[in-house]
């Protein structure tokens, strides 16, 4: 189903808020988990896809990491690109296929972005990480699952979509795209559709914390 979402200008307003504090964000708990579970021992090239204000891209560039962050908002990349081991630039990351030199990576990252895209675009990500990881490459993906309470407030937009507080979101059925990954090639490693995992202030989500290998 293409439904296309038009946020882009609310994230720029988003970021441009916050843009002097961008080096001191604290990085999320999935960054952390991937950090303290030792899978960037060796260095790794990695892609964010979605990096925001580039809180997990940062701290993997400090962690052995050669990182790639993409986002569509050009306020942040651009004060990404001007970190160390950082290649940052602004494109729609369900489209990377129109950028070959984007290939070899050792990790594909995507931290709450798979509901911020229709289903179209995932299909386009997934495959597109598929074809663009090495041998033995991890596909690491965050996302808000239907189980999330904040599923069904806002105004429903169908296919899962709901547009609460001035943006969409895709409300993933984890069991789903766990069978859509496994169905292009990938072997999960990791399924978890818990709360715990993504707590922010009084928020304490269920979301989907999957990990797929090439
Ligand atoms: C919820 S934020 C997550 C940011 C970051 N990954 C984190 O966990 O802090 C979603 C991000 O995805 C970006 N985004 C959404 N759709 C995109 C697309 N098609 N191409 C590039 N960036 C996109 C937004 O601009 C926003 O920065």
């Amino acid at each position: 189903m293409n439904k296309k979402f038009q946020d882009k200008d609310y994230w720029i307003e988003y970021y441009e808020r916050n843009l002097n504090n961008l080096k001191n964000n604290p990085p999320s708990p999935f960054a952390k988990y991937l950090v303290e579970n030792k899978y960037l021992e060796k260095p790794k090239k990695i892609i964010e896809l979605g990096c925001g204000n580039g809180r997990d891209s940062i701290y993997f560039s400090k962690n052995n990491s050669l990182v790639t962050a993409v986002d569509q908002c050009e306020n942040t990349t651009k004060l990404l690109n001007e970190c160390k081991n950082i290649d940052s630039f602004p494109a729609d990351f369900t489209n990377l296929s129109a950028f070959p030199d984007l290939i070899s990576f050792d990790i594909v990252y995507s931290r709450f972005t798979i509901h911020s895209i229709d289903e179209n675009g995932e299909d386009r990500t997934l495959n597109w990480a598929y074809d663009s990881l090495v041998n033995g490459g991890l596909l690491c993906i965050e996302a808000r699952t239907t189980k999330d309470p904040l599923c069904g407030k806002g105004e429903y937009k169908g296919d899962y979509i709901w547009f609460f507080n001035n943006h969409h979101r895709r409300f993933v059925d984890a069991k789903r795209l766990k069978k859509k990954i496994e169905s292009i090639g990938f072997n999960i490693k990791y399924f978890l559709e818990s709360n715990g995992l993504a707590k922010y202030k009084n928020e304490d989500p269920i979301v989907l914390r999957l990990i797929a290998q090439k």
